[in-house]
């Protein structure tokens, strides 16, 4: 779990009363993640963004990545698109393998890869907030 923990929405809380008073009341280093993700997904001026229609965020693998497996072990995505997971995978010291059937898109994966071997994948900084539009924002619906 700790490596995939989020910020609380109040970090640093305290019991106030009882045996723990003055200790923390949640783990100091984030909490689950959840069930839900918001993570932006991958389109127009998104750092990670290649030719591919439907790329997934290196964010999201990198949660799987981090949750379900250890360093050395091998990832395997069999529609690996432009490489997000063997991408994501070697960053955190993962082996990974791939397959894709579109050599324009495999292409791409090896570059990606080789980028995340030296430590240049272009990707969205996870301690970078979600926008979320003002209330008064045109985006936001009102009835
Ligand atoms: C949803 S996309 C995956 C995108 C990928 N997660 C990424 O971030 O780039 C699915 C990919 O599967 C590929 N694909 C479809 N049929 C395939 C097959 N039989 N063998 C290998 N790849 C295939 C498609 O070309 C497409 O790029």
């Amino acid at each position: 779990m700790d490596p995939v923990r989020v910020p609380q929405k109040y970090p640093g809380k305290r019991h106030f009363k009882g045996p723990h008073k003055g200790e923390y009341s949640a783990n100091p280093l984030g909490k689950n993640p959840g069930d839900v993700w918001i993570i932006p997904n991958v389109k127009h001026n998104h750092p990670e963004k290649t030719v591919h229609p439907c790329q997934f965020p290196v964010e999201l693998v990198e949660r799987l990545v981090l949750a379900l497996t250890r360093r050395g072990d091998l990832v395997l995505d069999p529609y690996m698109g432009v490489g997000t997971t063997p991408a994501a995978a070697v960053v955190h010291g993962r082996r990974a393998a791939g397959a894709e059937i579109v050599p324009e898109y495999v292409k791409i994966a090896r570059e990606r890869v080789a980028q995340a071997v030296s430590g240049t994948l272009p990707a969205r900084p996870r301690s970078r907030p979600v926008y979320v539009p003002s209330p008064n924002s045109p985006l936001v619906k009102r009835s």
